[in-house]
């Protein structure tokens, strides 16, 4: 096939499928990244950051991109690397926790945690001991507390959680974890809730949190794939440091090859928008969630699954079933939860009040 033609092809198939900007997307926790992160990218394309030896540039970028999260995360001693995404982050988290403490397999969880950690628990023949949820569907402090044992190896809370954006009790479950690993994984949340006014502390200031996770390809507005891990100090990298005998040089990260243009464009969006930038971005999407909530509570045979946290709101429609297939009809990509009669929709920055007054429009529509 000719070059031109293969471009046209991909273009073709592109238009397929839908774009943020179409207005129809409210189910997703990305969101249309910067332009200019795509250029960023771009630049640093042909780059990998694992040859640290001949792009030190690029380790440098990811320095200065993890100094970053210590100031955001209150924590100067800081230490981690730019991961594809959250899934790697908490990998590598709990893997560092079975480094440091082999003799030890049972990890708490809360059973609203991201399907990732089951997933690390499963890679490394962890157990999981599954912690209830409260009313509210945060972490049941009692409950996990009940559940600590000298096998304890880890516990895992989560800010932000996947279908309804729930904040556990984090500074409750720091205070249980004195000896015992506490990983916080801020995936969605970490970029909303230390922007946020009066909001939960889920940084490095708890004195037990070991280990963060933080996607800037989520709320951070960058492109896939770009996500973090951060560890309290340098010490906890050194424990999955590996030093292959082809290398002149030693890795502590999951994936071997990582793109340099991930870091690039995360480099550039965090320096261009700056706190002050996330900030006023997270403000806009709370107060579309706001928007949103207000207009759900008007609806009959709509309501809220509970008040958000952040800007995920779960709602629960009546005969979700045939209402949602003629939502998915409309071109809203809604994701039903049939079991428990709820969807969420991620207030992202391209989710704006059109699109939302646009979204209960249908739905007054449909449920009439
Ligand atoms: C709370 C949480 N953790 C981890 C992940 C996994 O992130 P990724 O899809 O980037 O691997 C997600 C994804 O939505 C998430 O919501």
């Amino acid at each position: 096939m000719e070059k031109d033609q293969i471009l046209k092809k991909l273009r073709d198939l592109r238009e397929k499928d839908p774009k943020f900007s179409d207005g129809r997307i409210i189910s997703s926790v990305s969101t249309e990244p910067l332009d200019f992160a795509v250029e960023a990218f771009n630049i640093f394309s042909d780059t990998n950051a694992l040859d640290v030896n001949i792009f030190p540039e690029v380790q440098k970028l990811e320095r200065e991109i993890i100094d970053w999260f210590g100031t955001a995360l209150k924590n100067p001693e800081i230490d981690g690397y730019v991961t594809t995404g959250g899934t790697e982050a908490n990998i590598a988290a709990l893997f560092v926790a079975k480094k440091l403490n082999p003799g030890r397999r049972e990890i708490l969880v809360p059973e609203s945690a991201h399907y990732s950690i089951k997933r690390a628990a499963e890679l490394m023949d962890l157990e999981i001991k599954w912690i209830k949820l409260d009313e509210n569907f945060r972490a049941d402090i009692t409950d996990l507390e009940s559940k600590i044992s000298k096998d304890t190896l880890a516990v895992v809370a989560t800010a932000g959680t996947s279908s309804l954006g729930v904040v556990d009790p984090i500074e409750e479950i720091n205070s249980l974890c004195k000896d015992i690993f506490f990983h916080v994984d801020a995936a969605f949340g970490g970029f909303v809730l230390p922007f946020m006014e009066n909001a939960p502390c889920i940084d490095f200031s708890l004195e037990n949190i070991d280990s963060i996770t933080i996607d800037p390809h989520k709320m951070g507005m960058n492109l896939i794939p770009a996500g973090a891990i951060l560890f309290r100090d340098k010490s906890y990298l050194e424990r999955i440091k590996v030093s292959p005998p082809y290398l002149s040089f030693s890795t502590s990260t999951i994936s071997g090859s990582r793109s340099g243009g991930a870091i690039a464009s995360v480099w550039a969006t965090i320096n261009y928008l700056g706190f002050d930038g996330y900030q006023k971005i997270v403000q806009d999407c709370l107060k579309n969630t706001e928007f949103l909530c207000n207009e759900i509570e008007k609806l009959d045979g709509v309501e809220l699954v509970r008040k958000p946290d952040i800007n995920v709101v779960g709602i629960r429609i009546k005969d979700m079933g045939p209402v949602s297939a003629e939502l998915i009809k409309r071109g809203w990509d809604i994701m039903p939860d049939l079991e428990s009669g709820s969807a969420r929709v991620v207030v992202m920055p391209h989710v704006t009040e059109t699109v939302i007054k646009n979204l209960v429009s249908d739905l007054k529509d449909i449920l009439a």
